[in-house]
């Protein structure tokens, strides 16, 4: 009889986001889920370098190509016997290392062209109890401003040069923390994001006009202004489907992935993940 010889992995995830906001807390969860290992401690501390490890996707959580399966059907078995693995890179947050690390893998890992080694998606993790504090947010959003640039700059570059369109690469904001009582709930993390990103996006812009002056161009091209509105309008998620990007805020906590309550754990992250596969 047929079986498939196991394959490594070749779908791969970045995972980003600022200093403290739960990276290393959800990889080791999703690493002793995988292993299913009893280990349930979140104790970590400050990452320096990003680590690679390999995941399995629990077999109910549907994937893009076996999302209109009924419960009943066999291939789902099969999905259990054969369990779909992905890879999943956590990075540093600490402003310090972004550039290097964070920045630098995304742009390594955007620009691949080798299909065994193709980057899925990005997660972009927050901790949503602390975005009421303005300097946080302001890290918060000035980190995620880069990183869409750095993809709306890849999907613009490519869909110019070639006919063939650079395949999508979706954005999941995790917002962590939810099982904090001063949690903000997605949606205002959403509004926020969005307004101190349109901040950080004014203030950019300016700063290009301003040194444009001196060269008598007052061109500010649209690889370096994030949105399709050549920063003009008011900045939203929304703006960036025009360039290709697919952004998603979706609330959750590691730490409450125990509990069946709706809305707490990392289960809906996971189904974000399965329709990247
Ligand atoms: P860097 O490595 O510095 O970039 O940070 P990180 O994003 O890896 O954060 P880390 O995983 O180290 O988590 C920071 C702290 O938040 C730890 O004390 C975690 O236990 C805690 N934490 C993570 N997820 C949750 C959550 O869902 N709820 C609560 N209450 N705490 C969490
Ligand atoms: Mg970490």
């Amino acid at each position: 009889f047929y079986r498939a010889a196991a394959s490594p992995p070749s779908s791969n995830f970045l995972l980003l986001g600022p200093s403290g906001a739960g990276k290393t807390a959800f990889t080791t969860l999703l690493e002793a889920k995988s292993s299913l290992a009893s280990k349930t401690s979140h104790n970590t501390h400050t990452s320096q370098v990003s680590t690679l490890i390999t995941v399995t996707l629990p077999a109910s959580v549907p994937t893009a190509s076996n999302r209109y399966r009924s419960v009943n059907d066999p291939s789902l078995k099969e999905a259990s016997r054969n369990p779909i693995k992905y890879r999943l890179r956590d990075t540093p947050g600490h402003g310090k290392l972004r550039a290097s690390q964070g920045i630098a893998e995304l742009q390594t890992m955007a620009s691949s062209n080798d299909s065994k080694n193709k980057l899925r998606g990005v997660i972009f993790m927050v901790d949503t109890a602390a975005l009421v504090d303005e300097a946080v947010l302001r890290d918060t959003a000035t980190y995620l401003h880069d990183v869409l640039l750095v993809l709306q700059k890849r999907s613009l570059g490519k869909g110019r040069s070639s006919t063939k369109r650079s395949t999508e690469i979706p954005v999941l904001i995790a917002a962590n923390k939810q099982d904090l009582f001063t949690a903000l709930p997605p949606g205002s993390v959403r509004e926020k994001l969005e307004a101190e990103i349109d901040r950080v996006r004014k203030s950019k812009t300016k700063g290009l006009m301003d040194a444009s002056m001196d060269t008598a161009e007052v061109d500010v091209g649209e690889d370096e202004v994030l949105g399709d509105d050549d920063g003009q309008g008011v900045f939203s998620f929304k703006l960036m489907e025009d360039v290709g990007i697919k952004v998603d805020v979706t609330g959750g906590a590691v730490k409450g992935d125990s509990q069946e309550e709706v809305g707490s754990g990392v289960r809906r992250w996971e189904e974000w993940i399965g329709m990247c596969l």
